[in-house]
């Protein structure tokens, strides 16, 4: 059976422009259970790990020192397939490339400011929440 949870990152530059609460109304309003929320810094050595898997590509250092230059909203959000039905509200990676009504349509300003991040297997869901929650910080639906 496909995953429940899915773990999510309101940007800095999201943050900055006061898009913390409509993004959270649309991920409401979409039917997703809020079971974790924290506002926090990221720092380089948390934002290097936390992006490795990208660290050849020519946007990483770009992409590390946005990720901590202002505060970011992390969370886990609950749903049946949660994964899946996140990406597809957040939209593609690319804003100029995102369906309409999707959030990164509606609050990305570029394919690197993309206002939000999200889980892309149910995996990576597992260790994303596992590194920024621990079990006294979740309030799940589906889970003790
Ligand atoms: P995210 O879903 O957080 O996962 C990796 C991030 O790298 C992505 O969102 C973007 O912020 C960034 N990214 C991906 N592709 C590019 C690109 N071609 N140029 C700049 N940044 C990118």
């Amino acid at each position: 059976m496909a995953g429940t949870k899915t773990f999510f990152i309101i940007k800095p530059g999201a943050v900055r422009h006061e898009h913390i609460g409509p993004i959270l109304a649309k991920i409401n309003a979409n039917g997703f259970h809020i079971a974790a929320l924290k506002m926090l810094m990221l720092d380089r050595h948390h934002a290097e790990h936390f992006y490795s898997v990208h660290r050849e590509k020519p946007f990483f250092e770009s992409l590390v020192t946005f990720m901590t230059g202002g505060p970011v909203v992390v969370g886990i959000l609950e749903k049946e397939n949660a994964v899946a039905a996140y990406r597809k509200l957040m939209g593609a990676t690319d804003p100029a490339k995102a369906a309409e009504g999707t959030i990164r349509r509606l609050f990305a300003e570029n394919i690197e400011r993309n206002a939000v991040h999200g889980s892309d297997s149910d995996e990576n869901a597992d260790i994303e929440c596992d590194f920024f929650f621990s079990k006294s910080e979740r309030f799940s639906k589906f889970e003790d």
